[in-house]
């Protein structure tokens, strides 16, 4: 049956062909000005509404996807788990199912099980925004790290970027290998060899996509909503698996040794020590570490002069990263926060059935 309104999901990167996400963030550019106004609102979603469900601890995603709301002029609801049915028993599904009764436009979901979105896509008539869930996705940490790069590379081909930390347990490692190599960066990924599986080079296809075609969680692909895609693309993905041993250089790249992930680098992305996903103990001590894999002004003149740190944060100073790297000007974390809410604008606005900029 035809629906009420439009509405496109945004399950993860993994799906998106480099075509839609050139859109989004093309869209996003288009709302970075609404940021620098004294009066930060405009119109645009007026009359619809967003609800947050958050099953997570979450400050800046959050945080930005209900400023991002409000400036687009609708109508945001934080529902905290804490306080809601879902602690007098009522499952997920059956929240999502209250909650889309009441007629919202769009329901941003993050869950600590991989994937929640993809259920509540499956049932629900909103458009489904994924948060964050599991180890699995984190699509709108992608995108706005894709803009910042972007803002000060100027490009995103070609770039070498280097991934460093939990990789094991990290949603923001897969949903940026997705968007770094379908864009046509070169991505190396480095850490513990307990948090960095080696089999992570098998994760995308040779250009960049994914091996399955898939969404990247098994029960993605029944999802009879459209995702956010651009007109012009087909969203066919490429499909096979990459080797190692091809003749070109691999997009992604498992090394040993951080120091090798970092060697040359135009972008060097630190990871969170995820402790609250970790069920045994990975490493020694958290002073070895910091030791061993934090990324430090000494690892990071291995980088290319003019290389840029990012981190999603939250952060643990003196473990991933030192201070001294945090706070220095080669430290772009805090205008991955400035872009979280400019790119989740553009999102909601997607979702909710604006077109993409061309
Ligand atoms: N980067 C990120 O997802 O931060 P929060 O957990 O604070 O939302």
């Amino acid at each position: 049956m035809e629906k009420p309104y439009r509405r496109r999901d945004l399950l993860g990167i993994r799906g998106l062909s480099a075509d839609d996400i050139n859109g989004i963030l093309d869209t996003a550019e288009n709302f970075r000005e609404i940021d620098t106004r004294e009066i930060k609102k405009v119109p645009a979603l007026r009359g619809k509404t967003v609800i947050n469900l958050f099953f997570e601890n979450s400050t800046r995603t959050r945080t930005s996807f209900e400023l991002a709301a409000k400036r687009l002029s609708a109508d945001a609801v934080n529902i905290s788990i804490s306080t809601s049915s879902v602690t007098k028993g009522e499952t997920i599904l059956d929240t999502a199912l209250n909650l889309d009764a009441m007629q919202p436009d769009c329901i941003v979901v993050r869950h600590s099980s991989a994937g929640v979105p993809h259920q509540l896509a499956k049932v629900s008539k909103a458009a489904i925004v994924n948060a964050g869930d599991g180890a699995n996705e984190h699509p709108t940490q992608a995108l706005l790290d894709a803009m910042t790069i972007r803002e000060h590379k100027k490009k995103i081909k070609g770039l070498n970027v280097a991934i460093v930390g939990d990789i094991l347990h990290s949603r923001v490692a897969r949903s940026n290998i997705h968007l770094l190599t379908k864009l046509g960066a070169k991505v190396k990924v480095a850490g513990p060899g307990t948090l960095v599986p080696k089999d992570f080079e098998f994760l995308i296809g040779p250009e960049g996509g994914n091996p399955s075609g898939s969404e990247g969680v098994s029960n993605a692909d029944s999802n009879p909503k459209s995702k956010i895609q651009n007109p012009k693309s087909s969203g066919t993905l490429p499909t096979g698996r990459v080797s190692a041993s091809t003749a070109r250089e691999p997009l992604l790249m498992v090394c040993s040794h951080v120091e090798d992930a970092i060697r040359g680098a135009d972008v060097v992305m630190i990871l969170r020590i995820q402790r609250e996903r970790q069920d045994s103990a990975y490493f020694p001590t958290l002073r070895e570490y910091a030791i061993h894999y934090g990324l430090t002004n000494d690892r990071l003149d291995l980088a290319k002069k003019d290389a840029i740190v990012l981190h999603p944060g939250p952060m643990n100073r003196g473990i991933e990263i030192s201070s001294d790297v945090a706070d220095s000007s080669r430290s772009l974390i805090l205008d991955q926060v400035k872009y979280g809410v400019t790119v989740r604008m553009a999102v909601l606005y997607l979702a909710t059935g604006g077109s993409m900029a061309s």
